[in-house]
C-alpha cells in the first residue's frame, strides 16, 4: 500500500467517483445504443437497471474497497486469505485480473474517441468548423482516414491521464471535477433548450420516451446492462478502488445512488440533446459517428455557435479525461498494492503499453478498415466484446464474491450507518440483490446474447 492516500473531504469522494462515471459513455455512447434498440422502451430498461443491478454492485465494490483499504486484486487476496483451495482462490482472483486487463483494453481505445473530441474541440477553438455545420461528417470522415492523426490524438490524450494519475488521487482528480460538472450541466441544459426548439423535437421525445417494446431485440438487456455497467464505470474495479481511498463516515448506499442518478440524469440529457438534431436533419440514428455528425449542426444554428462547440467539446474531453483517469487509477494502484510499484513507474508503464494497444483501434478506419466481423470494425468490435460481455461477467463474479466471500458484518456495518434509514430492511433487500436477483439478471442477459449469437430477431 505505497500510495494508499484518503479523500480529504467526504466530497472529495464523489467527485472523483463521478468524475470517473460521466465520459463518453453518457453522450458519445447512450445516443448511439438507444438508437440501435429504438428508443423508449430501451431507456426503460436502462434507468431500471441502473438503479436495481447499477446501485447494488456500485455499493458491493465500494464495500470490498473500503473493508479492504486496497484496490481490486489486493482486495480479494485479503478476503480470501483463509481459502486454502489454491483452485477456488485463483477462481476469484481471475475476476479481479479481468477487471484490469478490461479497465486497460477499454482505455485503448476510449483514448481514440477521447482524441476525435480532441480534434474537434480544437477546430471549435480555431474556428475551423464551416458555418452551416454540415461538413462535420466529413471532418470525422477525414480524420477516421488518417490512422497517424488518431494515433497522436490519443497519445496526447494518454499522456495527460498519465501525468495527472501521476500526481496522486488528491492532488489529480478532486479539485477540478466539481467545477466541470457545474459548467457542463449549465450548457447541456442551455443547448438542450435549443435542440428541442427544432421542428422535429415532438417526434423525438416520442422516441425517447414513448416505450415501444416492440423494438427491443434479443440483445437489449444484455446491451442495456453492459451500457449501465460502463456508463458507471462497474466491473473496472474503479469503485474498489476509490472505496479504498474512502473516509469511514461516508454512507456507501447513498454514495452509490448519488453517483447513479447524476449519471443517468446526465445521459438521459444528452439523448435530449442529440435525438431532436438527428431527427430534424433525417440523419442517421445509430453507429459510433452520431454525436460528432449532429452537434455541429445546432451550433451553425445558435449565435456564438463556435463558441459554444468550444465550451462543449471542452467540457467533453474533459469529462473523457476524468473516466480515463478512474481507469488508469485501477490499473496503477493495483500494480502499486501488489509489486510496491511507485506511482510513477506504473503511470509511465501502464501509459505506454495503453500507447501501443491503441494503435489497432485508431488504424480500424484506415489500414485496418478489413477487419470487419459482422459489419463492425475493430473499434466497434471491442466496444461490444468488452462492454455487452467482459463487464458483465467481471459483475457477476464481483456481486457472488461480496454476497458470499465478504463476512456479513462487514457488509452490515456500512449499512448501519445510516441514520435516517430501518438500516436492516434495505441491508436485507441489497442483499438479496447481489446474492440472487443481480446474478439472474446477469446470467439472463449473457444468455439471451448467446441466443442471439445464433438466432436473427
Ligand atoms: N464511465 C465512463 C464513461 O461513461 C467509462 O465514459
Amino acid at each position: 500500500m505505497r500510495f494508499r492516500a484518503n479523500w480529504t473531504t467526504r466530497f472529495g469522494f464523489y467527485f472523483a467517483a463521478i468524475g470517473s462515471a460521466f465520459g463518453l459513455g453518457n453522450l458519445w455512447r447512450f445516443p448511439n445504443v438507444l438508437a440501435e434498440n429504438g428508443g423508449g422502451a430501451f431507456v426503460l430498461l436502462y434507468i431500471f437497471l441502473a438503479f436495481l443491478i447499477g446501485v447494488p454492485v456500485i455499493i458491493a465494490e465500494l464495500i470490498l474497497g473500503k473493508s479492504t483499504q486496497q484496490s481490486i486484486l489486493g482486495a480479494l487476496r485479503t478476503t480470501l486469505a483463509s481459502e486454502n483451495n489454491q483452485k477456488i482462490k485463483q477462481m476469484w482472483l481471475g475476476i479481479g485480473k479481468l477487471a484490469v486487463f478490461t479497465s486497460l483494453l477499454v482505455l485503448s481505445y476510449y483514448a481514440v474517441i477521447s482524441g476525435w473530441v480532441l480534434h474537434f474541440f480544437v477546430r471549435s477553438l480555431f474556428g475551423l468548423t464551416d458555418p452551416e455545420g454540415f461538413q462535420a461528417a466529413e471532418t470525422l470522415a477525414t480524420l477516421k482516414k488518417s490512422g497517424g492523426l488518431q494515433i497522436a490524438l490519443a497519445g496526447v490524450h494518454i499522456l495527460l491521464t498519465v501525468v495527472i494519475v501521476i500526481k496522486g488521487v488528491q492532488n489529480g482528480i478532486e479539485k477540478w471535477v466539481g467545477y466541470l460538472m457545474s459548467i457542463f450541466s449549465i450548457l447541456l441544459i442551455s443547448l438542450i433548450g435549443k435542440s428541442l426548439s427544432l421542428p422535429a423535437s415532438g417526434e423525438a421525445l416520442r422516441f425517447l420516451f414513448y416505450p415501444d417494446f416492440s423494438k427491443l431485440t434479443i440483445n437489449s438487456l444484455g446491451q442495456a446492462l453492459g451500457h449501465v455497467l460502463f456508463t458507471l464505470s462497474i466491473g473496472f474495479g474503479v469503485m474498489v478502488t476509490f472505496g479504498s481511498y474512502m473516509r469511514h463516515d461516508v454512507y456507501l448506499p447513498e454514495a452509490g445512488l448519488r453517483v447513479a442518478a447524476l449519471d443517468t440524469g446526465i445521459s438521459l440529457l444528452s439523448g435530449l440533446l442529440i435525438v431532436p438534431i438527428l431527427l430534424s436533419a433525417s440523419a442517421q440514428m445509430g453507429g459510433a459517428d452520431v454525436l460528432f455528425q449532429s452537434l455541429p449542426r445546432l451550433f451553425a444554428t445558435v449565435k456564438g455557435g463556435n463558441l459554444f462547440g468550444t465550451a462543449f467539446f471542452l467540457c467533453l474531453y474533459l469529462s473523457s479525461l476524468g473516466a480515463s483517469i478512474g481507469l488508469l487509477e485501477v490499473i496503477v494502484s493495483n500494480l502499486g498494492d501488489r509489486w510496491g510499484m511507485s506511482r510513477s513507474k506504473a503511470g509511465w508503464l501502464i501509459g505506454g503499453v495503453i500507447f501501443f494497444a491503441a494503435i489497432l483501434p485508431a488504424l480500424s478506419s484506415s489500414t485496418l478498415s478489413q477487419l470487419r466481423i459482422g459489419g463492425m470494425g475493430l473499434l466497434q468490435i471491442l466496444d461490444a466484446v468488452l462492454i455487452n460481455w467482459i463487464l458483465p461477467v467481471v459483475a457477476l463474479g464481483l456481486c457472488l464474491f461480496v454476497a458470499h466471500r465478504v463476512p456479513i458484518q462487514v457488509k452490515e456495518k456500512e449499512f448501519q450507518l445510516s441514520r435516517k434509514f430501518d438500516y436492516k430492511e434495505l441491508f436485507g433487500n441489497w442483499l438479496w440483490i447481489i446474492r440472487w436477483l443481480g446474478p439472474v439478471v446477469i446470467v439472463t442477459a449473457i444468455g439471451l446474447q448467446v441466443i442471439g449469437l445464433f438466432v436473427k430477431s
